[in-house]
């Protein structure tokens, strides 16, 4: 799958990992569909110029969804929709019970498998199907999807049950998801990332980043988005990379 002149849609593009990766689809010569709740996706559209279109869609929604897909289709022209960078996602951090001995709370735990595992689902079903339409390319490839997992769909931490479970429902979609879209010639990939520089840590205190940052054995540092932004790069234009999760994690296994 070649970058230049093609069209990914990116979820999660208005802020950090999703961000990076629209900019550097952009600098390669893709073209891009921005697509998040937020309204700053606005703002990158417009400084990326006619490369990129933005559209808001909660990526829950079967048809906000699909209308982001229909519009990611028409700006890929006649080579359609080429590939899917799967950003969006929600951090969440409540214990089983908590220090007053109350139960955690169910709802904030079905909200956080929603988004991160049930929307993962949604934008892959609507994507590949818009895809599978695709003309075959090269080994008769039609497209190609990566979703975000985390490391902590592996090493959770003391209150990331709903986090650490939607994370690791993506690390096993990955494989039958690969599989079946095999038949239409789209490659299936997650990415877990360990630290990263975005927004979502933002709520961190400073002294537990800087924790953080000296428990990665090298580079003893967080991630940059543009870090990730490569390993998309490299997965979108690699075809034999398929059915597999990478942690990008500067070697961190978190305790
Ligand atoms: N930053 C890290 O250290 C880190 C580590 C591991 C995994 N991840 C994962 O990477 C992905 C990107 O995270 P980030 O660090 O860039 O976070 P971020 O908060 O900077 O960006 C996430 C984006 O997703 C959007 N979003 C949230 N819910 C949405 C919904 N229902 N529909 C549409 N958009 C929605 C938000 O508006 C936001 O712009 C997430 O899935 C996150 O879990 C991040």
């Amino acid at each position: 799958m070649h970058i230049e002149s093609r069209t990914f849609l990116i979820t999660g593009a208005a802020s950090g990992l999703g961000a990076a990766c629209a900019e550097r689809l952009v600098e390669g010569g893709g073209r891009v569909v921005l697509c998040d709740l937020s309204d700053a996706i606005d703002p990158l559209a417009e400084r990326l110029g006619d490369a990129a279109i933005a559209v808001r869609a909660d990526i829950t929604s079967g048809e906000q969804m699909q209308s982001a897909v229909e519009a990611a289709v028409t700006h890929g022209g006649e080579q359609g929709l080429a590939g899917v960078i799967h950003c969006a996602g929600v951090v969440s951090v409540a214990k089983l019970v908590d220090r007053h001995g109350q139960p955690a709370d169910l709802e904030s735990y079905a909200r956080t498998v929603q988004i991160n595992l049930v929307g993962t689902f949604n934008v892959m079903r609507l994507a590949a199907a818009a895809m599978a339409n695709n003309a075959a390319g090269e080994d008769g490839e039609r497209g190609v999807i990566i979703n975000t997992a985390s490391v902590a769909a592996f090493d959770g931490q003391v209150g990331q049950c709903a986090y650490s479970a939607s994370k690791a429902g993506v690390v096993g979609m990955s494989l039958p998801a690969a599989r079946e879209l095999s038949r239409h010639g789209i490659r299936v990939m997650a990415i877990a990332p360990g630290v990263f520089e975005t927004p979502m840590m933002g709520d961190i205190p400073d002294d537990a980043v800087s924790a953080l940052a000296q428990a990665v054995p090298f580079p003893k540092r967080l991630g940059k988005p543009l870090e990730f932004a490569r390993l998309a790069e490299q997965i979108i234009v690699n075809p034999m990379l398929n059915g597999e999760v990478i942690r990008l994690d500067g070697g961190i296994r978190m305790q």
